[in-house]
């Protein structure tokens, strides 16, 4: 298949270029920029220069391939305002290229969030997260998933998708921790994150571009729930710096997020489309972290 995709040169992104590439799929990618490009180009994708805001490129980026596959997202997460611009951007964007769809039964599949249903592991037939900081992409989201006359499909991730010790939440955790001196969780610390390797996520966006139904929802998740003070542990060895709760509002805008525990399952993806995980667990990954 021809596939277009956003975000190609991303932590998720990269592994999903990969993964199509060695399953004889021919990539075309947006790039904003030159070192985009010759990333894309290194892997063996097609660049297309242009960036979320450009939305001809992105039209006609989806209007010349048999399925889409959407990553791309602006993470600025300092500001309520920078996460509101991030995601009025990529609802244009993935409103752009669901328009050229429309009608031809092509796949776009995009990237979601797994549900946050506090005290047990959510699963592929709830709802989209409808609240928090960035609530408003599930309504981007549910337009891809209602798409008349295209395959739309989301491909939710758990709050971290990692690679060699960094991504996602845990990846923000430990970026502070960097910068405090202190690993910092809220709360207890008990509450719970579901995580995934990026090339086991990876290979989900290709089984659901190949074979899952419209309007479907999946889950990318190999580890149901790990505390966040489990992950601060690894991170506050690894960075030789001590270890302990610290206020919700010393995390920003994402604190209620961080503070949510929010287990989720992927038995039914698992199931149905053939999915297995095989690339480390979290926990596990971290111990890559470098002081
Ligand atoms: N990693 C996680 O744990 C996690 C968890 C849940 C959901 N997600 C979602 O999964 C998607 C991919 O995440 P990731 O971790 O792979 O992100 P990432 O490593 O930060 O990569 C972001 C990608 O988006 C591209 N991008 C950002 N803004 C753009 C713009 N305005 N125009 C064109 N391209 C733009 C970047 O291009 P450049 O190379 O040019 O910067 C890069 O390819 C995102 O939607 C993210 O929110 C990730």
């Amino acid at each position: 298949m021809r596939v277009f995709i956003t975000g190609g040169t991303g932590l998720i992104g990269s592994a999903v270029v990969a993964e199509l590439l060695g399953h004889g799929h021919t990539v075309h990618g947006l790039a904003r920029s030159g070192s985009a490009a010759e990333a894309l180009a290194a892997a063996g994708a097609e660049p297309i220069r242009g960036g979320l805001a450009d939305l001809d490129t992105l039209r006609e980026g989806a209007a010349h391939a048999e399925g889409v596959i959407h990553l791309a997202f602006g993470h600025d997460f300092t500001t309520p305002g920078a996460i509101a611009a991030a995601i009025e951007e990529e609802s244009a964007a993935v409103g752009a290229m669901g328009q050229e769809l429309a009608g031809t039964g092509r796949p776009l599949v995009t990237v979601a969030g797994t549900p946050a249903v506090p005290g047990r592991a959510s699963t592929e037939n709830e709802p989209q997260l409808a609240s928090g900081p960035v609530a408003g992409r599930a309504l981007t989201v549910q337009s891809v998933l209602a798409l008349e006359g295209a395959r739309g499909i989301a491909v939710r991730m758990p709050r971290t998708v990692h690679d060699n010790g960094s991504g996602g939440f845990t990846g923000i955790l430990t970026r502070m921790a960097r910068a405090a001196g202190v690993a910092g969780y809220p709360g207890d610390g008990s509450q719970r994150w579901p995580a995934v390797h990026a090339l086991d996520a990876a290979s989900l966006f290709r089984l659901a571009l190949e074979s899952a139904a419209r309007g479907t929802a999946w889950h990318a998740v190999a580890d149901e729930g790990v505390a966040v003070a489990d992950m601060a542990e690894v991170i506050g060895r690894r960075l030789q710096v001590p270890v302990r709760s610290l206020p919700e509002e010393a995390f920003g805008p994402l604190g209620v997020a961080f503070a949510t525990d929010q287990p989720s399952s992927s038995a039914y993806t698992r199931e149905t489309l053939g999915w297995t995980p095989t690339h480390p667990g979290l926990l596990e990954d971290l111990e890559n972290i470098q002081p």
